[in-house]
């Protein structure tokens, strides 16, 4: 990373956090706006509002054009998050205790579906003549996740999931918002129709590598590094790239010991290291890298169309944020 991108990276955040807190009303009751505060200050890499404004700058607009929906795209991230956590039982969240685990579940739903709405708000604070075409993005990219999280949760029962299953889910839970972030991003800046069409791949190609890194760092990252709980999909049997590939590419001895380890509920760092070994053996970390890598190449051939500018060349330095990334 160059120094000039450490440095834009950091100037970008900076506006969507300062910008975000303007958002939460900070009235009563304290048990809906207090939670709201913590979850959106605890950090994150703000990846997804940081994309919107670099595509915006990089098809021809000032990042201050796009603040306002890159707010709202951060927003609805974090109300994903909050129920994200609530569904698959997890305490650890960006290395704090999750909204539901610190308050309950009840304060959970609430905050999120207040977040969702701060979202919407925040998209309408200013009318605008592109405003209709960033709602429909919103609205749909966010309909997408709620099907993608429905696929998630039912392939925790399924022991059949194909890949082709896998990547309809992950585009929809996770890279759906990468391409909401990068399309609405060329939206604003006034990209050509070429150029937004693009940008919806680049994110599309972007989110695809971002959700299989991190079902590989559930099992290879440091929990203090990575802020989660490590080994969480396995305990929850979910259907992750590697669980897919290594079931489709194990003996029965293999495919036994996997399934045994995915249906105690509770695994400990021995079930990791043994699941860590057989991804070896079936070749899956392998695998897992080589998709990865295969859809980073996309989203750089993606940036192809974008005017030759210092913003799209950001745009790939993200690329390689994102192949090196373990937290
Ligand atoms: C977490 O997203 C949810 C996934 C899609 C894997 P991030 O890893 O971008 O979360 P933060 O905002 O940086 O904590
Ligand atoms: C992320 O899936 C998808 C959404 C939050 C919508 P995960 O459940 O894998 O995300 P983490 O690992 O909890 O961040
Ligand atoms: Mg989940
Ligand atoms: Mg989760
Ligand atoms: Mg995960």
């Amino acid at each position: 990373m160059t120094p000039s991108f450490d440095a834009k990276m950091k100037s970008l955040k900076d506006m969507v956090v300062e910008r975000m807190f303007q958002a939460v009303p900070s009235e009563n009751p304290v048990t809906l706006y207090e939670p709201i505060r913590y979850a959106i200050a605890s950090g994150g890499k703000r990846l997804r509002p940081v994309l919107l404004l670099l595509v915006c700058e990089a098809t021809g607009g000032r990042p201050e054009d796009a603040l306002d929906a890159a707010v709202a795209l951060e927003l609805v991230h974090n109300f994903t998050l909050v129920h994200d956590d609530i569904m698959d039982n997890d305490d650890l969240r960006r290395g704090k205790e999750t909204v539901h685990k610190k308050w309950d579940r009840n304060v959970a739903i609430l905050s999120g579906d207040a977040l969702l709405v701060l979202a919407y708000s925040m998209l309408h604070r200013r009318s605008h003549n592109r405003l209709a075409q960033v709602l429909d993005d919103f609205s749909r990219g966010i309909l997408q996740v709620c099907e993608g999280q429905t696929l998630d949760k039912e392939f925790e029962s399924r022991k059949d999931v194909t890949l082709a299953e896998y990547f309809d889910m992950i585009d929809k839970k996770t890279a759906e918002l990468f391409s909401v972030a990068c399309h609405v991003g060329s939206v604003l800046g006034g990209g050509t129709a070429e150029q937004m069409a693009a940008m919806r791949i680049y994110g599309k190609k972007l989110g695809r590598a971002f959700q299989i890194q991190d079902d590989l760092l559930d099992v290879i990252a440091e929990e203090n590094v990575l802020g989660k709980d490590i080994g969480s999909d396995l305990e929850a049997n979910k259907k992750t790239f590697l669980v897919v590939h290594a079931l489709q590419h194990s003996d029965d001895r293999q495919k036994k010991q996997l399934q045994a380890i995915l249906h105690k509920g509770k695994v400990t760092t021995d079930d990791v290291r043994a699941v860590i070994d057989l991804f070896k053996q079936t070749k899956t970390l392998d695998a897992a890298r080589l998709e990865v890598d295969t859809c980073l190449q996309d989203a750089k051939k993606a940036l192809l169309p974008l005017p030759d500018n210092s913003a799209r060349l950001q745009l790939g330095e993200l690329i390689d944020l994102v192949a090196g990334r373990n937290s």
